[in-house]
């Protein structure tokens, strides 16, 4: 017989461990439904996102997490997406792309569209986490469009990752999201609060501006047709790292539906489009531009 304490041993060393079929099941719901795509060194994530799960649950281990699973519905899925997905997020990253959006594209748009009757500008965050990329490119347009005052604009933002998009309307930040923050930014667009988070009390950064209104929210799947059109500038950055040629292929082709042409993507510095067919052209490192 156990005593407890060993008893409580061998479930923890139940929950630090995956069988490959039960590492397999999971990496096949994860791509199907989302086309991330877990490579076996990837186990290890599993077994950190979903450990607590499990224990919420009093799973012992992956295969009756799995066979609780399968009896589930959706609410189960969305709680595994939302734990398996990477959501790591700043504030203005990769600053030099948002210099070129500013110095180049925001200005090159506006020459274009100033014979057209739309006068509204068009930006999608397409995979954007806690929020910290569309604030950034609301505020962004924002800077721009205020010497600019013709021209109205929507940042879309959206994520597939139903916890993280309902942080991302909260507008609220902890102060490492602004490590690569402009100065003056946070003191113009934010305030600091307060929060009771569980017994703690935390300072965090409140985005006080009403420019917020110009940020729509949306869950969307990037495997699924976004719903919006007309789409002038897509961030879709540090996302395509975790899918597989044929995902980043739907993915890509979910863009192009509704991107305008001439139309700008950005990406991750370290993500590519060589290895799918499209129609866009590249411009730098991480930028594209979509042809006729
Ligand atoms: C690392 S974050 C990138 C955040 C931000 N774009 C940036 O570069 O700072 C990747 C995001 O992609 C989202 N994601 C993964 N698969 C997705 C899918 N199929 N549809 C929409 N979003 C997805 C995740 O939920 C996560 O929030």
């Amino acid at each position: 017989m156990l005593n407890d304490v060993q008893q409580r041993i061998a479930e923890i060393a139940m929950t630090t461990f995956i069988t490959d079929k039960d590492f397999n099941e999971i990496k096949d719901i994860m791509y199907q439904q989302t086309g991330v795509f877990l490579k076996p060194s990837k186990k290890n994530l599993v077994i950190a996102r979903l450990r607590t799960r499990l224990r919420e649950l009093d799973c012992p281990n992956f295969k009756s997490y799995l066979e609780f699973f399968k009896k589930k519905d959706a609410a189960e899925l969305e709680i595994l997406i939302n734990a398996i997905t990477t959501n790591e997020t700043f504030f203005f990253r990769h600053p030099k792309q948002f210099n070129f959006l500013s110095d180049y594209v925001l200005p090159e748009i506006i020459e274009k569209k100033k014979i057209l009757p739309r006068r509204e500008i068009r930006v999608w965050s397409a995979a954007c986490s806690t929020g910290e990329e569309p604030y950034s490119l609301a505020v962004a347009c924002e800077e721009f469009f205020k010497k600019h005052p013709a021209y109205q604009y929507t940042v879309f933002a959206s994520d597939i990752n139903s916890a993280v998009l309902a942080e991302a309307q909260k507008g609220m930040f902890p102060e490492r999201s602004f490590r690569e923050t402009p100065s003056g930014i946070q003191q113009r667009y934010f305030k600091r609060v307060e929060i009771i988070d569980g017994r703690r009390r935390k300072e965090m950064m409140k985005f006080t501006s009403d420019i917020k209104d110009n940020i729509v929210f949306i869950q969307n799947n990037l495997l699924h047709p976004f719903p919006f059109k007309n789409i002038d500038i897509v961030f879709l950055r540090n996302a395509l790292i975790y899918f597989n040629e044929e995902s980043k292929q739907k993915v890509i082709n979910n863009i192009e539906n509704v991107i305008v042409p001439k139309g700008y993507l950005f990406l991750g510095l370290s993500e590519t489009l060589f290895d799918v067919k499209s129609t866009f052209e590249i411009l730098q490192t991480g930028t594209y531009l979509k042809q006729d």
